[in-house]
């Protein structure tokens, strides 16, 4: 009986892109928080292996709205959206996307898929799929409730190709590169546009050049998208979280990059002092 109770009290957060190297991080914490987890997953197979019996599966592809059912949103309140395109070596990865994980300076990248198709197209079916579904703003009354509705992870540097002035010689490579892959960074720019205009509370964290080392440093955010720097997947999937359980997170964009030296971020002030 009681454990039933807590079933029905729980917060319910669907992650996209779980089995991506934010995703799959942004599952964990979730569950050690004792959230339920429906994870949006291109495998099934695969996202069970790496995500264990603890999270419901749903398999589906952003880019065909067919298989984005409804079933996915029963009783979800929020969304983490940690989905992005594939970008590999050109001379291609390893199954365990190691090349990928340790940072585009290392490689030649191309995209495996197109942007405009992911990042654009597969928003807007999943957006549409989530405002359909998902309590509106407007009726939360119960404070256990999400204050961010729809967490995007998107990128810094989105509005950087082709502004003028920009210095491509000093950005990071998925600016310099933006039209080589498929214009990723602009699209990404053009995802972001819908989830603002779903009129679903959102927050759009535009991380700095991801890594794999521990998410052990303050975090620190701006506003402008002229960051540069690194960030760890590990802090992001954290400050994701954030996202959904403070108000001072809701409807705020901003980028976002590790500090130097190890230290805790102060969720609230971070997103305090963000306009
Ligand atoms: N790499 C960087 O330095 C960097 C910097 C800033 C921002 N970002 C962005 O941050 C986000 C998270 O990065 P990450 O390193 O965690 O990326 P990742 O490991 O490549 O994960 C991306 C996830 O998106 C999923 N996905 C791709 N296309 C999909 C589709 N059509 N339908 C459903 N799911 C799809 C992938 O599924 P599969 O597992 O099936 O492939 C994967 O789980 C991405 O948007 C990325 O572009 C990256």
């Amino acid at each position: 009986m009681q454990k039933k109770q807590n079933e029905q009290t729980k917060m319910k957060i669907l992650v996209v892109g779980a089995t991506g190297g934010v995703g799959k991080r942004v599952v964990k914490l979730l569950l050690a928080r004792d959230y339920d987890v429906i994870a949006l997953v291109r495998d099934a197979a695969r996202g069970k292996k790496m995500l264990g019996d603890r999270v419901k599966l749903f398999e589906a592809d952003l880019t065909i709205p067919q298989t984005l059912k409804p079933e996915m949103m029963s009783g979800v309140s929020a969304v983490i959206c940690c989905s992005g395109t594939r970008v590999q070596p050109v001379e291609g990865d390893t199954p365990t996307r190691e090349k990928y994980y340790q940072g585009i300076k290392f490689y030649l990248p191309e995209v495996v898929d197109s942007p405009e198709q992911v990042e654009y197209q597969g928003m807007k079916n999943l957006v549409n799929l989530v405002s359909q579904h998902i309590q509106p703003a407007t009726d939360r009354v119960l404070s256990r409730m999400p204050k961010s509705q729809f967490i995007l992870i998107s990128s810094a540097g989105v509005t950087r190709p082709n502004r003028p002035g920009i210095n491509l010689e000093e950005e990071p490579p998925a600016v310099r590169m933006n039209d080589q892959l498929g214009g990723i960074l602009t699209w990404k720019l053009r995802g972001e546009e819908v989830v603002k205009a779903s009129g679903l509370n959102y927050t759009i964290i535009r991380p700095c050049a991801l890594t794999e080392k521990p998410g052990d440093k303050p975090l620190y955010a701006e506003q402008g998208d002229n960051l540069k720097g690194q960030v760890s997947r590990e802090a992001i999937a954290q400050l994701s979280i954030q996202a959904v359980q403070l108000p001072e997170a809701v409807n705020k964009t901003f980028e976002v990059k590790e500090e130097d030296q190890p230290g805790n971020t102060n969720w609230k002030q971070l997103f305090a002092g963000l306009s």
